[in-house]
């Protein structure tokens, strides 16, 4: 399996606060890799960064051989990146349906469309493969939160990225939601996706990676397996604190 990213020294500053700072490592083709870090660390800054939102102060990325930094979002996604918001942003005034129609439209959606196939058809079945089959016709001002963080995974897959960026997919879900989205991105992972996951519940996102990058104040302190991780005195320390919870893998 080839690389399909890579990040090298990343950095960004706003002003003195380095929000991401020397900050390397790839993702290989169909791997998942989690994100951990306290509050504050820099891991939503990494998404901005790989996606176009910001542009980094130095330092390189480069998706699928080439370099993406200077690139405007439209851009990266028509190359394939696509990326779900901690906080989500549908378009309140619009059905669910709609919402995923809007990025069906987008230029990389339309060109990977299967010929002859419609918009709303293509946008019902994204809608069903992320369990929200019947309520297409409901606004999303209506959803509740764990069905508005699937509309924004179906509105993440209309582009069918090769890379997905999810940002805390389990933020403000109970444990019963939590536990059914999972299976969702587990799939998503078997069907070939490459998938970079940041997450605060650890319990769920040690289930569902092999492999996890710990930032701590920007920089990157710990990359390697839960099992890893959970014995890493500097994680521990950092992310934890004394005294703090244990990371639990289990
Ligand atoms: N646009 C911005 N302008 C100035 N400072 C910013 C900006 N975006 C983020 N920051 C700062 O950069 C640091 C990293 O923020 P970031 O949102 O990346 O953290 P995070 O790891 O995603 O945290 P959380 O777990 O709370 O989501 C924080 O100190 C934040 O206040
Ligand atoms: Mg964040």
């Amino acid at each position: 399996m080839g690389v399909i990213l890579e990040v090298q020294e990343l950095t960004k500053y706003f002003g003195g606060l380095g929000a991401v700072r020397n900050v390397s490592f790839a993702v290989t083709e169909g791997e998942m890799l989690g994100i951990i870090g306290p509050n504050g660390a820099g891991k939503t800054t990494l998404f901005n960064l790989l996606t176009g939102f910001l542009k980094p102060t130095r330092g390189r990325i480069s998706f699928k051989g080439e370099s993406i930094v200077g690139l405007k979002p439209y851009d990266i996604v028509n190359r394939g990146i696509a990326r779900t918001f901690q906080i989500v942003r549908p378009f309140h005034q619009l059905t669910a349906l709609e919402n995923v129609a809007i990025s069906c439209l987008s230029k990389r959606a339309i060109d990977k469309a299967i010929r002859d196939q419609d918009v709303e058809e293509k946008a019902a079945a994204l809608l069903e493969s992320v369990g929200l089959s019947g309520k297409e016709g409901m606004f999303a001002k209506d959803l509740p939160h764990g069905d508005l963080k699937r509309l924004e995974l179906a509105r993440a897959l209309a582009i069918e990225p090769e890379l997905l960026l999810l940002d805390e997919p389990f933020a403000g879900l109970g444990l019963m939601e939590t536990s059914s989205l999972s299976p969702l991105i587990q799939k998503l992972s078997q069907e070939g996706h490459s998938i970079i996951i940041i997450e605060h519940k650890l319990r769920e996102l040690m289930k569902l990676v092999k492999r996890v990058i710990t930032l701590h104040f920007g920089e990157k302190i710990a990359d390697g397996t839960p099992d890893e991780l959970s014995r890493n005195e500097n994680v521990i320390q950092a992310y934890l604190g004394k005294g703090g919870m244990t990371l639990a893998t289990g």
